[in-house]
């Protein structure tokens, strides 16, 4: 999706930011393993495949993408964003003949960074994200049903279980935004700070530049 391309999300832990081509080396290199296709149900990808895939969650409009970056690391700016990068959080909209119904998708893929309360504060983030701005009503998530704390965290967002699947062994959790909800969302939204990405990018690279004299000696 377009809509998210210059838009860097603050929380208090975290940053989100558009999945550029930069971020897919380390992508690439956290979904060689079996342990996170396993979790996440993905498949292993070339890295030229990885980038096709970058491109088409840039460009595809039932998709949008941020990378989780930490924000204590990040806001060191001689740090490359690259190594910032602790995951990713995704909307794909489902059906084309309903645009307010939406999959949700997380990794925190660096597993140093689990069980620290990232997984939450991204994945409400994201839910105000698509409320507010991209006007998604229902979300769903399937989740392996061996993915105990998975399931467990999207159930303290009040997903409720929709449907399994012994073929596929997943489950499907839904949440439905009703008013009251997607009222306090939008008042959730507003203290999170909504920045140019491309601004923000641009003075941390000027500001891990190394001073350059301009006064002619
Ligand atoms: C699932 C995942 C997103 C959760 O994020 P996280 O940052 O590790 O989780 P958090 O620390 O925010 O905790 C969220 C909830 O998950 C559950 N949880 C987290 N760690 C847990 C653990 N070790 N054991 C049991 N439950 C746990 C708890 O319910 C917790 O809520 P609480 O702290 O209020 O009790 C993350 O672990 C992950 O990405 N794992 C690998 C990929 C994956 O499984 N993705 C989901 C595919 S659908």
């Amino acid at each position: 999706m377009r809509i998210n391309e210059d838009t860097l999300l603050e929380g208090k832990r975290v940053v989100l930011v558009p999945y550029n081509a930069e971020h897919v080396p380390r992508y690439h290199e956290w979904m060689a393993s079996s342990e996170l296709q396993k979790l996440t149900a993905s498949e292993p990808l070339t890295l030229e495949q990885e980038y096709d895939m970058q491109r088409s969650w840039r460009e595809d409009d039932d998709k949008c993408t941020f990378i989780i970056l930490d924000k204590k690391r990040w806001a060191d700016p001689l740090v490359q964003e690259q190594e910032c990068m602790v995951g990713d959080v995704n909307i794909f909209l489902t059906d084309p003949s309903d645009p307010s119904l939406a999959e949700l998708e997380i990794m925190i893929a660096e597993p140093g960074y689990r069980g620290k309360g990232l997984g939450k504060e991204v994945t409400h983030m994201m839910i105000c994200y698509g409320v507010t701005k991209l006007g998604i009503r229902k979300f769903e998530a399937k989740i392996g049903m061996d993915n105990k704390i998975s399931i467990a965290m999207f159930k303290k967002f009040h997903f409720n279980e929709l449907s399994a699947s012994e073929v596929f062994q997943e489950v499907t959790l839904e949440l439905t935004v009703d008013e009251t909800l997607r009222k306090q969302l939008q008042g959730d939204m507003s203290l999170i700070k909504e920045r140019e990405y491309c601004k923000v990018r641009d003075s941390r690279h000027g500001a891990s530049q190394p001073h350059t004299d301009t006064v002619n000696p």
